[in-house]
């Protein structure tokens, strides 16, 4: 069959389209959701045929769209008051209502439901179309079962070409999610999809709602669905789609941690250039509209760049966000991937950062030692070391080989440059060092990582820090403690107090102080970690 593709729009062409439908044919039709495949509901033979098109499980009802009131009646037994008031409200518009239905409705628009789903949509175009036609027009969304639904006639292209009589062309759809399907056939209503209009919008006017648990949870095997299309993996592209919840750092941490060829991200706007996998963003991070009207675009282009894998930012489900949430779990076949909280745990010299390592580790985290991996990575014969030898020259090893502290520090703190060439050289593998203990020593028990580092500030590790630890205490209460475990001079652990940075450098950076010193108690300080 060739496919028709309309793109002018105008009264021809939309008359030319209605006659199909007219003739039992399949037309796809922009509405402001997403794109129809749309039939003459009254005809139950074309109505199967979109089943056949789609390859659409047959036990998959269909929503009957109309463009005027008065075309609601036939199709159903009841037009309830509550229902009369979210029409009022919300017709023309992304919503659909579940009612009783007449028998009027040919068997194939809902198999064995007593109910009909309806909806006037609010774009001109389908609602022209659905005029011309005379009829009210069943249609699910305009893709191959299975996949993303459609926001461009592109999209409808690429899954159904040949497969249907036409489509018209009408942009980009403007929300980009499917339709908010609400249920009046129990008491109290009951929402089965969210969409455009959001649970707050429907409450404003029916009072309390309930959620199907199946809208953000797994059913359980054998638990039938309050809506056929509830129980199949949906939307999905063809790679494996992980839900990430958490922080960018910790999102970071994740993909850095596993990397693998074909691995892609779905991320928020401007949060490409930091998560080093090829990424496509699909909105503001609190731009739950944009993220809606985007979703399935983006979802498809990762099958054209041939993704494996993508790890999706997990998006708020406030209001409009609920549906991009929902429409996610779904392709994600409810995969959701929480990374362990990452805390950077530092603070003045005498402060007692070991201390609160101590009973951190305690607590249950994984604490991972930065000294102990500044030192790791310069070992004897190590890449790094040879590195440093190469732009420090060699006499920063004595004759085995191995790494003189002194003359290196020498060197390399003589001034700012050398300073930051030596970051260079060493911070990428105290990263890698760390992320690679983490991997392998992380297990489900622990609470989560903390990462005990001194010079944390100036190091790239604080990159993958969900959040900062800054240990804190009085500098004559430091200065006693360095006494005491250092045996220092006076003078001299004045000198170390000084080199470092002062009080306030760390508190800015700091999201968690832990004071350590009276009348504080560390017991109390870390009573939330
Ligand atoms: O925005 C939309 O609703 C788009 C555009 C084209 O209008 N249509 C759409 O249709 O998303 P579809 O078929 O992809 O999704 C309809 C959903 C399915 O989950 C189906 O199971 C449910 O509505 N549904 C339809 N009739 C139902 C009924 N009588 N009872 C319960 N659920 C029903
Ligand atoms: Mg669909």
């Amino acid at each position: 069959m060739i496919t028709k593709f309309y793109k002018k729009c105008d009264e021809n062409e939309l008359l030319e389209a209605a006659q199909i439908l007219k003739d039992g044919g399949l037309v796809a039709i922009p509405t402001e959701t997403v794109y129809g495949l749309a039939a003459n509901a009254y005809n139950g033979e074309a109505v199967s045929r979109v089943f056949e098109a789609k390859g659409r499980p047959t036990d998959n009802p269909m929503i009957v769209h109309i463009s005027s009131i008065e075309e609601i009646y036939p199709l159903v037994t009841a037009f309830p008051e509550n229902a009369r008031k979210l029409a009022d409200a919300f017709w023309p518009g992304p919503l659909t209502m579940i009612l009783p239905k007449s028998d009027l409705v040919p068997r194939e628009v809902a198999p064995r439901l007593e109910t009909v789903a309806v909806r006037m949509p609010s774009h001109p175009i389908a609602r022209k179309i659905i005029e011309l036609a005379g009829v009210p027009l069943a249609a699910p969304s305009a893709n191959s079962s299975g996949s993303p639904s459609p926001t461009t006639a592109q999209h409808v292209l690429h899954d159904l070409d040949g497969k249907i009589n036409a489509v018209v062309d009408g942009g980009e759809c403007d929300v980009g999610i499917e339709s908010t399907v609400i249920t009046l056939a129990t008491n109290p209503p009951r929402l089965l999809r969210p969409g455009g209009i959001t649970v707050d919008q429907l409450e404003s006017v029916l009072g309390h709602i309930e959620v199907d648990p199946a809208v953000i949870s797994e059913l359980e095997d054998g638990v039938a669905p309050a809506s056929p299309g509830m129980k199949y993996k949906h939307y999905s592209p063809k790679a494996q789609v992980y839900i990430v919840e958490g922080s960018l750092e910790s999102f970071k941490f994740l993909i850095d941690s596993d990397r693998q060829e074909g691995d892609m991200a779905l991320c928020f706007n401007g949060e490409e250039k930091d998560i080093p996998i090829p990424s496509l963003p699909f909105g503001d991070e609190g731009d739950l509209d944009a993220q809606a009207h985007l979703l399935f675009a983006e979802l498809r282009k990762f099958d054209e760049l041939g993704a494996k894998r993508v790890f999706v930012r997990a998006p708020s489900s406030e209001g409009v966000g609920l549906g991009v949430y929902n429409r996610l779990l779904r392709a994600a076949a409810f995969k959701i991937i929480t990374p362990p909280v990452i805390y950077g745990l530092t603070g003045q010299t005498g402060a007692g950062k070991s201390t609160v390592g101590e009973m951190l580790k305690e607590k249950g985290y994984l604490i991972v030692d930065g000294d102990f991996a500044a030192r790791a990575v310069v070992e004897k014969g190590s890449p790094v070391l040879d590195e440093l030898a190469r732009v420090f020259g060699s006499d920063i090893l004595d004759e085995n080989g191995e790494l003189v502290r002194s003359a290196l520090a020498k060197k390399a703190f003589a001034d700012e440059e050398n300073r930051q060439k030596l970051n260079a050289i060493t911070h990428p593998a105290v990263t890698e060092w760390s992320i690679a203990f983490i991997k392998k020593n992380l297990t489900k028990e622990h609470k989560g990582v903390v990462i005990d580092a001194a010079a944390i500030f100036d190091s790239d590790i604080q990159r993958y820090c969900t959040k900062m630890i800054v240990v804190t205490a009085p500098e004559n209460e430091r200065l006693e403690r360095i006494l005491k475990r250092d045996g220092l001079t006076r003078d001299a652990a004045m000198l170390r107090i000084k080199a470092q940075k002062d009080e306030q450098y760390y508190k800015e950076r700091a999201d968690i102080l832990v004071r350590n010193y009276a009348p504080y108690t560390l017991a109390d300080e870390l009573k939330l970690l």
